[in-house]
């Protein structure tokens, strides 16, 4: 890499592809796959036969909704219900309609920093089930829950599906709980989806399908720094990698060059150099057991009070509360 001239980094984005690719080994945060394109792949990455995560957690909304519900332990006063990264809502929705069922007095909040992604859900729940009262809240996750925090004095449970958790290192993962627990009162629930260590292949196939969509989707980082940062990587020089470690449960994913090259980024005024094979780290997709999210829980000041299981022991949602 060598730098052009001084520029002053603006977004997060210019600051933090510019540290990662000056960095060795290079890395680029996830968190970057996700623009238009990307939560498009995403969603079609949810509906390969190889992603068994999504299907799994509807299998326990399916299986369990009853018990789930009974766990929640709702008063008369009823409760919220607050969904981080509610995305498309599918899973969620086979709850909402339980709920309404056994005629339980909630609120549904659905928190994302997209507004399409919020207005979207709006809508078809609108057209799906009108009686539910839904608020839908933009902001980032943290800033919007200070602030629901003091919104009612009712029982709130709070869902992060999708082992969303898993893109996150320990430490940090660690760090969200702890904002989590924060924004809990004594008696509200924290209800989060797991992805378990299995088989070592399942979880390969899983993060690199035959059809390619997974390495489209890492590859996306590469196309935003073309479109928005005046790139010129050639995404076809550069090809998706997963690794899975079973002694820690962590999938790894990277794009590696397939030869020696230089790549311009204009707007950073910098030029990133390649040898043949170099890799870049893109994500973590972290697997876990009982003991890892016991050790997690218990760092975070949070226990875990019940869980829920696929039939094949793949994924499990866990309930915690608050330690004593
Ligand atoms: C959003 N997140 C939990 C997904 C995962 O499984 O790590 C993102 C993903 N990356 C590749 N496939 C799916």
């Amino acid at each position: 890499m060598n730098g052009k001239d001084q520029k002053i980094l603006v977004s997060t984005f210019e600051k933090e592809v510019c540290e990662g690719l000056t960095a060795f080994p290079k890395y680029l945060s996830s968190k970057f796959f996700y623009d238009e394109v990307g939560d498009k792949l995403f969603q079609q990455i949810m509906e390969l036969p190889e992603y068994y995560l999504t299907r799994a957690e509807y299998e326990i909304f399916e299986t369990h909704k009853s018990k789930i519900i009974q766990s929640f332990d709702i008063d008369k006063e009823g409760f919220d219900l607050i969904e981080l990264g509610a995305g498309d809502g599918k899973k969620t929705k086979i709850l909402l309609q339980e709920l309404q069922e056994k005629e339980c007095d909630f609120t549904y909040m659905p928190i994302d920093i997209s507004q399409n992604a919020i207005d979207g859900l709006i809508h078809t729940l609108d057209a799906e089930m009108p009686e539910v009262a839904v608020q839908g809240q933009i902001g980032e996750y943290f800033e919007v829950l200070d602030r629901l925090k003091h919104i009612s004095d009712r029982k709130k449970v709070i869902m992060v599906l999708g082992s969303n958790i898993g893109n996150l290192l320990h430490p940090r993962a660690i760090q969200f709980l702890k904002k989590l627990n924060n924004a809990m009162h004594a008696g509200d629930l924290l209800f989060m989806g797991f992805d378990q260590k299995k088989h070592p292949q399942k979880v390969l196939d899983a993060y690199n399908d035959k059809s390619g969509v997974t390495a489209a989707f890492n590859k996306n980082v590469l196309a935003r720094i073309n479109k928005e940062l005046n790139g010129n990587f050639d995404l076809d020089k550069f090809m998706h990698w997963e690794t899975y470690d079973p002694e820690n449960g962590t999938a790894k994913s990277y794009l590696v060059s397939k030869e020696r090259q230089t790549v311009d980024i204009n707007d950073l005024s910098i030029e990133v150099h390649f040898e043949a094979w170099e890799s870049i780290h893109t994500e973590i997709s972290q697997k876990y057991d009982d003991d890892i999210v016991n050790w997690l829980a218990e760092e975070s000041g949070l226990e875990i009070t019940k869980s829920f299981s696929d039939q094949h022991k793949e994924y499990k949602d866990y309930l915690l509360t608050k330690a004593e």
